[in-house]
């Protein structure tokens, strides 16, 4: 039976089916230092990681009959793509099945951060709810407000839709322009400029790369309006987390709703100081339908993968060496 490692437990179906067909390695049932377990099993050929587990250069070189690295989670960029590609090494993620899962938390962070439900909850909790008051934790109206989606993809498009129900206009800053959403939802392509002047709700929906490393920095939420609220359930890095703290404190945003943290399990303590911000710990994808399909699709890659198919559910980068292989 073939090796693979999954570094943490995960779906107890995906799991049996892991057992049944290959030797598995549960890297967190042997220790902490996942490194330390790679460099054990060296002779795996598949590995199943989670978004929070570094598999850098050197993990992937330590591996010598590495075929495959099923990533469980849509993002990848805690994987180095540029070493597996060179080593010839299949990645995979699991796009798709946490579409609807992800743009529902974020709409649902649009919700609670314009009707201010966090602090609400708190209130009612703390015994200081004394009556009905004209006044009392009056939020932002999303009905006719401009959502400005950065990193128009499934996910991207899946929250405009959803915004769209609450009687919201989209627009969106994205690579690639949309011709078929434009004509279809008439969203329009602006840009990054234009997007933080005109957004009312600015939500980020692009993969991390460092090239967008605090796309969000001070400068960008000084451009935003002065009540506008900010969305992050993309990656943590693609925003400077202090400057943002800055912003929200000084009341220069109206709010911000986070999923995701730039030096994800720490959270910037200013920011949990924040009544103006509402802060998840990372739970995009995290209902039980969506997380059972991620599993499945890794276990499903990995399957491929190591029958020398072609894994449905490869990256971006690795299709495009495909297709400049076969041109
Ligand atoms: C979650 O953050 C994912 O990338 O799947």
């Amino acid at each position: 039976m073939k090796k693979i490692i999954l570094t943490h437990r995960y779906h107890d179906e995906a799991i049996e089916r892991l057992h049944r067909e290959f030797q598995l390695v549960i890297a967190a049932d042997e220790g902490p230092d996942l490194p330390a377990v790679m460099r054990r099993h060296a002779d795996a050929e598949g590995l199943i990681s989670f978004l929070s587990d570094p598999v850098d250069a050197a993990a992937i070189r330590a591996m010598k009959k590495l075929k495959i690295i099923a990533n469980f989670a849509v993002g990848y960029n805690n994987i180095d793509v540029e070493c597996a590609l060179e080593k010839n090494i299949l990645v995979t993620h699991t796009p798709d099945v946490l579409t609807g899962a992800t743009a529902d938390l974020a709409m649902a962070l649009i919700l609670s951060v314009s009707r201010r439900l966090v602090e609400g909850d708190a209130l009612v909790r703390a015994g200081r709810f004394t009556g009905w008051q004209a006044g009392l934790l009056l939020g932002k109206e999303l009905n006719g407000a401009i959502l400005g989606i950065v990193g128009m993809g499934r996910i991207g498009l899946a929250t405009a839709l959803r915004a769209r129900a609450c009687g919201m206009k989209a627009l969106y800053y994205s690579r690639s322009a949309k011709p078929a959403l434009e004509r279809k939802y008439g969203f329009a392509r602006v840009t990054f400029l234009e997007l933080l002047r005109s957004a009312d709700v600015v939500s980020l929906h692009l993969p991390y790369s460092p090239g967008v490393h605090h796309l969000f920095n001070r400068d960008a939420f000084a451009l935003m309006k002065k009540d506008a609220i900010f969305i992050n359930t993309a990656r943590g890095p693609l925003m400077d987390e202090e400057a943002l703290a800055a912003a929200l404190e000084k009341n220069e945003l109206f709010g911000a709703g986070l999923d995701v943290y730039e030096d994800e399990p720490a959270v910037n303590e200013k920011l949990k100081g924040l009544k103006n911000a509402v802060l998840l710990p990372h739970l995009g994808s995290a209902t039980g339908k969506t997380r059972r399909a991620m599993a499945m699709m890794t276990v499903l890659s990995v399957r491929q993968a190591l029958a020398g198919k072609r894994p449905r559910h490869l990256i971006p980068e690795w299709k495009e060496k495909l297709r400049d292989k076969s041109k």
